[in-house]
């Protein structure tokens, strides 16, 4: 048996025990427990809900299924740089959707993943506030306008490049 592929028990002891302490013997907590656990870990961690459910009284399936259920919980860890494509109307009307496709095909994920490297996270959201710019997206916290597919590409390598 391999016991070098997880975080040791005492690490996760250290950063969940206080989390434990704070729910325990509480009823209806598995969200703000959730929740905690994805501000400790940037995410719901799987070995963080497997420990956690050890430790309470809720299955960690129970834990999943409530994860998976509400979007403000996410199941991966973002990438570093957070690609946020516009979809509102004005961006739609000038070509969004064809930037999405080219950027979504470059890093080769769908909406939601993060690249193998972790270097990227691709979302699309709603009107980001600079229509006047459109096509829109923000990397980071850097709005990037007037997109064609080429030069989302080429912004997003500059990205790659500084790591
Ligand atoms: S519609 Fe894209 S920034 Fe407003």
């Amino acid at each position: 048996m391999s016991s070098t592929t997880t975080a040791s028990s005492n690490e996760l002891s250290q950063r969940l025990d206080p989390i434990v302490q704070r729910y325990q013997g509480k009823k209806g907590i598995t969200i703000p427990l959730l929740a905690d656990i994805q501000k400790e870990y940037g995410y719901v961690a799987e070995e963080a809900v497997t420990y956690v459910s050890k430790k309470m009284d809720i299955s960690a399936s129970e834990m999943f299924g409530v994860a998976t259920f509400y979007a403000m919980f996410r199941l991966q860890p973002e990438g570093k740089y957070v690609i946020r494509i516009c979809r509102g109307t004005a961006c739609h009307v000038q070509g969004s959707a064809s930037v999405a496709e080219e950027v979504a095909r470059h890093l080769g994920i769908e909406e939601g993943e993060t690249t193998e490297d972790g270097i990227f996270t691709l979302q699309h959201v709603a009107c980001l506030g600079c229509c006047s710019l459109a096509p829109v997206m923000m990397v980071g916290d850097n709005v990037h306008g007037l997109l064609t597919p080429p030069k989302s590409i080429e912004i997003l390598e500059d990205y790659r490049k500084k790591g």
